[in-house]
């Protein structure tokens, strides 16, 4: 019996984070939390714009915490759900010790996903603060590091690599 405490922004790499993680619970017969971390609204904003967004962020992480729960549901899994607000890492990490939590999952990309970076900066972030160890999970279908090393250099080693090019 243990506890995991599985992160989710609602993306399609929370969503293998939370497909793991529910795997995991059910092998170890632990029990899971799910936090959604909403960063802070900047004030510069103004008003209007300033509730617009705190109450848009607000459903979001919701509704992640929502989707969460139904598939924890359909698991068969005992969970829970905390909606926290600050720094997603800071948060996530924080969480993991006062809830002791035995095991934190994460995804390798979120809602920010930008072609070609391998990992979030709340993922990479997660894994340096955590005292707690760090599962992180990548999508289904998501190249491999290595996969994108070869590809980058396949281009100027083609043309002048070895003695059967000469
Ligand atoms: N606000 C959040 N609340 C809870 N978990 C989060 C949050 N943001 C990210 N995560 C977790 O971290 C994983 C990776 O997301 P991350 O934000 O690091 O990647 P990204 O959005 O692709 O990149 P970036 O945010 O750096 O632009 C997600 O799959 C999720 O598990
Ligand atoms: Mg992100």
């Amino acid at each position: 019996m243990g506890r995991i405490l599985i992160a989710t922004d609602g993306s399609e790499g929370a969503a293998a984070a939370i497909a793991e993680g529910l795997d995991l619970a059910r092998r170890l017969d632990a029990e899971v939390i799910f936090a959604a971390v909403r960063p802070p609204v900047p004030d510069f904003l103004g008003e209007p714009l300033y509730q617009k967004r705190l109450s848009d962020d607000l459903a979001h992480a919701r509704n992640a915490l929502e989707e969460a729960r139904k598939a924890a549901e359909q698991a068969g899994i005992t969970s829970e759900y905390e909606l926290l607000e600050g720094d997603p890492a800071e948060e996530i990490a924080r969480l993991a010790e006062t809830r002791d939590a035995d095991l934190v999952i994460v995804g390798t990309r979120g809602l920010g996903a930008v072609a070609g970076a391998l990992l979030g900066s709340v993922s990479s972030a997660v894994v340096r603060r955590s005292t707690r160890p760090v599962v992180v999970v990548r999508q289904p279908g998501e190249r491999r590091a290595e996969d994108e090393a070869a590809a980058g250099e396949a281009t100027p080693t083609a043309g002048n690599a070895g003695p059967t090019a000469a």
